[in-house]
C-alpha cells in the first residue's frame, strides 16, 4: 500500500494546486450535483418523449412533445456542466482521473462520437415529433441506448480509478501488456443504478415545476397541466422509494471496513432523502403548489448525495495515503481572483437569461422588459471583463 501511496503521490502535477484543495472538492462536488441532476433530466427526459410518443392517446402526445424540446436545451447544459467536475477532479484527483482514462482510452474517445451521435438523434426525434411524423420511435430509442452506453462508460471510468492497486494486473493482462484501451475494468451496478433511478425521479420533479410554472398561461390546457403535475408527484414519489432501496444496496456493498453507515455525510445525505420522501407524499393531492418546494429539497438532497459520494472517495483514496488536503499547495493568487471575478460575472449574465427565459415562457402575452436592471449589471460587466482580458494579455506579452 506505501508503494501504491508514493506512485500516486509521484503522478501528481509536480506544480501543485494554484489554491487550497478544499476549495476545487466543494466546486467539484457542487457542479458534479448539477452535472448529474442534467443527466437525470436527459435520460428520464428521453424516455418520457419516447414513452409518450409510443402511448399516443389522451395528455401523452403534448407532453412527448414538450420533453422532447426541453430535452435538446438539457442535453447542452448536461455536456456544459460534464466540464466543470471533469475540470476539478483533474486538479486535485489527477493520478487517479488521468489512469483511468488510459486504462478505457478507446471508450473515453468513443463517448465524444457517442454524445454526438445520441445529441443529433434526440434534435432529429425533437423535430420529427413536433412535425407529426410517423415511424420516429428508433431516433428516441437510438438516442436512449447512447446515453445509457455513455453513462456505463462514465461509471466504469469513475469507478476504476478508485483502484489502484488493480491498474497493473488490468494494464498487463498475463504477460503482455495490452494498450488497447479497450475494456472497461470494473462496474458496480448498485451505485450506476443510483444514479440512473434517480432519473425518474427528478423527472418527475421536473413535471411538477413545468404543471406549476405553466399555469397561469391562458394558452394552456388545465387539465393537461393538472395531468402533468399528479404523474410527475406519482412518479417522483414512487421512484424516489426505489432509489433509496438502490442506495442501500450500494452501502452494502462498499467495503466493510469503511463502516459507511456511521459516516456523518452519508447519515445527513440519507436524512434529506427521507425528507424529500415525506414532502413529496404530502405533494401528491396539491403537486403544482409543492412543486417549488420540492424542487428546491431534491437539489438539496442530491447536493447531500453528491457529498457522501465524495466522502467514500476520500475514504478509498485514505486506504494508500492519498488525501486532496495534502497536495502540494503553490498559490496563485492572481488565476484565483481571475477565477472568481468570472465566476460571479457569469452568475449575473446567466441569471439575465434565465430570469428573460423565465419571464417570457410564464405569460403568452408581450412583456417588457426594460426594467429589468441585471441587463444594465450584464451588459457593464460584460465590457468590464473583456477589457479586464484583454490588459491581462498585453500585460504577459509586454
Ligand atoms: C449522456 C451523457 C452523460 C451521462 C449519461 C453521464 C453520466 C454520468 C454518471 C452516471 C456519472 C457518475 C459515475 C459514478 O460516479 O459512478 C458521471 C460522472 C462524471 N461525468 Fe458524466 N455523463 C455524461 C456526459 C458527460 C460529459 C459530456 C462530461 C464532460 C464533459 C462528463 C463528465 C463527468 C465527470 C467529470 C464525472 C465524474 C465526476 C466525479 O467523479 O466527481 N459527463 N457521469
Amino acid at each position: 500500500m506505501t508503494n501504491i501511496g508514493a506512485m500516486l503521490k509521484s503522478l501528481q502535477d509536480p506544480m501543485g494546486v494554484p489554491f487550497y484543495p478544499l476549495v476545487f472538492q466543494v466546486l467539484l462536488v457542487i457542479t458534479f450535483a448539477l452535472h448529474i441532476i442534467f443527466v437525470n433530466l436527459v435520460v428520464g427526459g428521453v424516455f418520457m418523449s419516447v414513452y409518450g410518443y409510443f402511448k399516443k392517446g389522451g395528455h401523452y402526445r403534448p407532453l412527448a412533445k414538450s420533453f422532447a424540446k426541453a430535452t435538446t436545451i438539457n442535453f447542452s447544459l448536461l455536456i456544459v456542466l460534464g466540464v466543470a467536475p471533469l475540470l476539478f477532479m483533474q486538479v486535485i484527483y489527477d493520478p487517479f482521473w488521468y489512469t483511468s482514462n488510459v486504462l478505457s482510452a478507446a471508450w473515453m474517445v468513443g463517448v465524444v462520437f457517442a454524445l454526438m451521435a445520441a445529441f443529433s438523434f434526440v434534435y432529429v426525434f425533437y423535430l420529427k415529433i413536433t412535425k407529426e411524423r410517423k415511424h420516429i420511435g428508433v431516433w428516441g430509442v437510438a438516442a436512449f441506448l447512447l446515453i445509457i452506453l455513455v453513462g456505463v462508460t462514465m461509471h466504469a471510468v469513475s469507478y476504476q480509478a478508485l483502484f489502484p492497486e488493480q491498474w497493473v494486473r488490468w494494464y498487463v493482462g498475463g504477460s503482455t501488456a495490452d494498450f488497447s484501451g479497450t475494456i472497461l475494468h470494473a462496474f458496480q451496478l448498485p451505485r450506476f443504478l443510483h444514479f440512473m433511478v434517480a432519473s425518474f425521479a427528478i423527472t418527475g420533479i421536473f413535471m411538477m415545476v413545468y404543471s406549476w410554472y405553466f399555469k397561469d398561461r391562458d394558452d394552456m390546457d388545465r387539465s393537461y397541466l393538472v395531468w402533468v403535475g399528479k404523474a410527475g408527484a406519482k412518479m417522483a414519489v414512487v421512484f424516489t422509494v426505489l432509489q433509496m432501496a438502490v442506495g442501500v444496496w450500494w452501502l452494502l456493498s462498499v467495503p466493510a471496513n469503511f463502516q459507511f453507515y456511521k459516516n456523518p455525510v452519508f447519515i445527513a445525505a440519507g436524512i434529506l432523502a427521507v425528507v424529500l420522501l415525506l414532502v413529496l407524499i404530502e405533494a401528491q393531492s396539491n403537486p403544482q403548489r409543492y412543486a417549488l418546494p420540492t424542487a428546491g429539497l431534491a437539489l438539496i438532497s442530491v447536493l447531500g448525495m453528491t457529498s457522501a459520494r465524495e466522502a467514500l472517495r476520500v475514504l478509498y483514496a485514505g486506504r494508500y495515503d492519498y488525501s486532496v488536503y495534502s497536495y502540494k499547495l503553490n498559490l496563485s493568487y492572481g488565476s484565483t481572483v481571475l477565477f472568481a471575478v468570472t465566476f460571479l460575472m457569469g452568475i449575473v449574465i446567466v441569471g439575465y437569461m434565465l430570469t428573460v427565459v423565465f419571464k417570457m415562457g410564464r405569460s403568452s402575452k408581450p412583456i417588457d422588459l426594460s426594467s429589468l436592471k441585471l441587463r444594465t449589471w450584464s451588459v457593464y460587466l460584460m465590457i468590464a471583463w473583456v477589457l479586464m482580458m484583454i490588459g491581462i494579455g498585453v500585460a504577459i506579452a509586454s
